[in-house]
């Protein structure tokens, strides 16, 4: 037998393609989108015009950012059939079941979904960034018994997003928060999920194939469902004064503690850094005595786990640890969190599903067989 390969389990370090989306520096702890610094498109950019770099790879002008706008806009709805889809399975199912269920049914409406020319591709995109947060608020509503609202066309996506979960019209600083957490999730190189798309993409399925794909994929705890996990997890501190105790049973029982640790950073997440700073901000534009109690906790457990695992292990907070008390400035409960995730990661998944049919090849990789050679065949009356 050949002599054994190296083999880089869970691909950790191995390069797969080319990209000039998305740079992800781990050891500054530093993020571009197409060369724009995290920061900057934090404080100053809004998600359609990040979607737009993202998928055209260059800022809109007034005039693309207008249309491109306006596109958003007239497809925000959806079709009957899925409306009624999510009214059935949101009071039993996961919102994330509920949301790869329904992306996966709007490839129904798509007359030549097979179709794969970079403007009909952008196209699709285009849809699927306007009914993606349309499917987590309708499934926000009727997950809990509440009626359809239907979107105001003076809002923008994200803030037209969070009235048709709430109901309730954004404030600026609202406006600012939910679109700040579309920014900040909109892309993150090759990882998990946009793998999976890839992958899926890579063998020339359609693009609802291939998000569903990225769907199923961020809804584990290693990745988008971290966010909710975390939350879950301050929420089960309870207090303050109780977070310590907890985080050291956690560690020596070998638990792991969501919201830490990242295949790439092995410093504080920048993301982070930034949920952190409009959440502080939010103490004194939006008071709340339950975010001030998550923030605590979350800081001590910040805390105590940077002086156990910070440098010696790379272990720093990640953008899913403080995603949860943000989204809870807003009032968005926990089972929301990855949806949207989901809705923002949109942009990223369709800017390198076009960046890879440009050169495109099919994802196969090896295994290193280990298992018998030659067995014989016995019939089952006789095993
Ligand atoms: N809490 C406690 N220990 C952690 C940890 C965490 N959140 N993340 C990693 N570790 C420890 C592991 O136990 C392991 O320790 P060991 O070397 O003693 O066995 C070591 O750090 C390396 O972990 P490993 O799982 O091999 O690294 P990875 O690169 O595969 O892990 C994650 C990356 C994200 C899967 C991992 O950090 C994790 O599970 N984090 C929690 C989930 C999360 O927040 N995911 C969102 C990422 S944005």
């Amino acid at each position: 037998m050949a002599d054994k390969p190296t083999i880089n389990f869970g691909l950790d370090g191995v390069y797969v393609d080319e990209s000039s989306i998305c740079k992800v520096d781990g050891q500054n702890g530093k993020l571009w989108y197409r060369g724009y610094a995290i920061e900057d498109l934090a404080d100053r950019s809004n998600f359609e015009e990040v979607a737009y770099l993202l998928i055209y790879g260059k800022l809109p002008t007034r005039r693309e950012y207008d249309a491109f706008e306006k596109s958003l806009k007239e497809r925000i709805q959806l079709p009957k059939e899925i409306m009624d889809t999510i009214r059935i399975m949101a009071p039993s199912a996961h919102p994330m079941d509920v949301m790869r269920t329904a992306t996966s049914m709007l490839s129904m409406y798509d007359r030549d979904p097979m179709n794969k020319e970079k403007e009909n591709t952008i196209d699709k995109i285009i849809t699927l960034l306007a009914k993606l947060p349309t499917i987590a608020a309708v499934t926000g509503r009727f997950r809990n018994k509440k009626e359809y609202i239907p979107p105001d066309s003076s809002l923008g996506l994200t803030a037209n997003f969070l009235y048709m979960l709430t109901g309730k019209k954004p404030n600026d600083f609202e406006s600012k928060l939910i679109d700040l957490m579309f920014i900040l999730h909109a892309e993150h190189s090759t990882n998990a999920s946009t793998f999976s798309v890839l992958v899926t993409a890579s063998t020339l399925a359609d693009i609802y194939s291939a998000t569903t794909t990225g769907i199923g994929t961020l809804k584990g705890p290693l990745h988008g469902g971290a966010d909710e996990a975390a939350l879950k997890m301050m929420n089960a501190i309870g207090s303050p004064d109780n977070t310590e105790k907890y985080i050291e049973e956690a560690l020596e029982g070998k638990k792991r503690i969501m919201g830490f640790g990242h295949r790439v950073y092995k410093v504080y997440d920048p993301r982070a850094k930034i949920v952190r700073k409009y959440l502080e901000e939010s103490l004194t534009k939006e008071p709340s005595q339950e975010v001030e109690t998550l923030l605590k906790i979350a800081l001590r457990a910040e805390k105590l786990m940077v002086d156990k695992l910070g440098n010696s292990k790379g272990i720093w907070p990640n953008i899913d640890f403080f995603a949860g008390p943000l989204y809870r400035v807003l009032g968005i409960e926990s089972e929301l969190f990855t949806p949207i995730f989901v809705a923002s990661r949109m942009a990223g998944w369709g800017a390198h599903i076009v960046e890879y049919w440009t050169n495109n090849k099919l994802f196969r990789p090896l295994e290193y067989y280990t298992g018998p050679i030659g067995n014989a065949y016995v019939p089952i009356e006789k095993r």
